[in-house]
């Protein structure tokens, strides 16, 4: 079956739809609601329910990126999420409530896939480093291809602050800096990046991935660098491929 429900949990949005994992297109139309706030998990579950409901998918195979470290079934960060996710064993209690198989990834590392697989990370080899600059930043890290899952680039101390706090696409938003100093300083923690993995390609994904030419032009890296190509849709397709990869 090459068709299978995509769900990407975010910590503004829960977006979902059906995707056909061979061609990494969506097979139906997106669907999207607000993530609950507080964003517990009962909340959070109730959502998901409304999504695989919206597309008369219960019982079936679902795919679910999420926004934290997800390890030996529990979810083991919070950052951007209610708090009560700390050690939350998802996978016991999700496939429970909805009877049905569930392979669960971290957001980042759905983006990534589907980057790699249909996008500018397409036959990539080396190391390939994916950021998603959104409520926080994701990443995901390939080499020749296969994921090394769960890394957190975004929480990486940079001048003296957690990345993500200063970098991510909501922190540009607060902070209301302009683009030519958000440029500027993404690309004082990309070089820092740079100089920590050498990687041979970096990808930027997220929302902000559209407005690419606006702070990219104030980077000076020596790695090649471009925007993802799919964009926003690269965590539900991702989510659904991951139902038919192992790690
Ligand atoms: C989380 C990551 C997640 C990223 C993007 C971070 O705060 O720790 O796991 O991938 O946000 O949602």
């Amino acid at each position: 079956m090459s068709r299978v429900l995509g769900i990407d949990v975010g910590g503004t949005g829960i977006k979902g739809c059906i995707v056909d994992t061979v061609k990494g297109v969506f097979a139906d139309e997106r669907m999207k609601i607000s993530t609950p706030q507080p964003s517990t998990p009962d909340a959070m579950l109730k959502a998901v329910k409304k999504i695989i409901k919206s597309f008369d998918w219960e019982g079936k195979p679902i795919g679910v990126g999420f926004p934290a470290v997800i390890k030996g079934g529990k979810t083991h960060t919070a950052s951007n999420i209610d708090k009560t996710w700390l050690d939350y064993p998802i996978v016991n209690k999700w496939s429970t409530a909805l009877q049905t198989e569930i392979k669960f990834v971290n957001d980042a590392d759905a983006a990534g896939l589907a980057e790699m697989k249909f996008g500018k990370g397409k036959d990539a080899k080396g190391l390939v480093i994916m950021l998603t600059l959104g409520t926080g930043i994701g990443s995901s890290l390939f080499m020749n291809g296969e994921l090394v899952p769960n890394t957190e680039f975004g929480h990486i101390i940079y001048n003296r602050k957690i990345a993500e706090k200063t970098l991510s696409n909501v922190a540009r938003e607060t902070r209301k800096i302009t683009w030519k100093t958000y440029g500027k300083e993404l690309n004082g923690y990309l070089q820092y990046l740079e100089f920590i993995l050498n990687p041979d390609q970096i990808i930027i994904g997220g929302g902000i991935s559209k407005k690419f030419d606006l702070y990219s032009k104030y980077f000076a890296l020596k790695t090649p660098i471009t925007c993802a190509e799919s964009m926003n849709d690269a965590g539900i397709i991702g989510a659904a491929l991951a139902t038919k990869l192992h790690f």
